[in-house]
């Protein structure tokens, strides 16, 4: 993980967005951990600058899954069975993706646990990260709020980032979700790029190898010119299901 281009990278992005109140937003990132924390404790990218990486690797998945309208991405289609359902401004695919996790600033904290050096055999304190949040206020609802003390969001914007956890979000009562991804489907490709991210590119402390080299700062996000990404990523494979048979 190359942490300094992650962090060129998001201000060249973030450079796109021509909205009053971006500079004050941005002034609150570079003051927060968001290009240091990790992006979980345990379960992807726990590592610093993890959260600035999952960032990124959402907006190039989110990116990949849409399909752009014309020849500048300025707008792209979200295609559901060869037909549109949603066009989405490039400015919001940037916002909604490089934003969806602000609300995991102030959040993190360094304790120190006891493990083995399988090395030396010793005993030695190592650190691992917990959560300690400092603006209890829940997760992607927390998000549209940060962003909105500073910049506004389109509608389309506030109901991707709020429900961005999909039905995994806690509050989620079964229907209100359902409901509103029919109204913003953004909300589901947001979703989508989320669980692309974390599941199928991101290890524990960097990007899988597959996903390790980063596009260039203007780059949409394509990785098929990227010879180490050609064969797709290499999975540990289970058993399969009839090997005893
Ligand atoms: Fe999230
Ligand atoms: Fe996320």
């Amino acid at each position: 993980m190359d942490k300094k281009a992650n962090i060129a990278r998001f201000e060249t992005v973030m450079s796109a967005v021509q909205r009053p109140g971006l500079d004050k937003l941005l002034d609150y990132i570079r003051k927060s951990d968001f290009y240091t924390a990790p992006a979980s404790t345990k379960y992807h990218l726990c590592c610093e600058g993890g959260l600035l990486q999952h960032s990124l690797n959402v907006l190039d998945a989110l990116r990949t899954l849409l399909i752009a309208k014309d020849e500048e991405g300025s707008e792209w289609f979200y295609i559901v069975a060869g037909h549109p359902v949603a066009t989405i401004p490039d400015e919001s695919v940037i916002i909604a993706a490089l934003l969806h996790d602000i609300c995991k600033t102030y959040f993190y904290t360094t304790s120190w646990r006891n493990a083995k050096n399988e090395k030396t055999g010793k005993w030695e304190k190592v650190p691992f990260y917990t959560v300690d949040d400092k603006m209890p206020l829940g997760h992607g609802p927390k998000s549209a709020m940060i962003i909105k003390q500073y910049m506004e969001l389109t509608t389309e914007e506030m109901y991707a980032i709020w429900w961005h956890m999909g039905f995994t979000d806690s509050t989620n009562d079964g229907l209100i979700i359902g409901q509103a991804i029919k109204k913003f489907p953004f909300i589901l490709a947001l979703n989508t790029a989320d669980m692309m991210a974390s599941h199928f590119m991101e290890g524990d402390t960097d990007n899988l190898p597959a996903f390790a080299q980063a596009p260039a700062p203007e780059s949409a996000g394509e990785y098929a010119d990227n010879p180490a990404t050609s064969d797709g990523p290499q999975f540990e494979d289970a058993p399969p299901l009839d090997a005893g048979a």
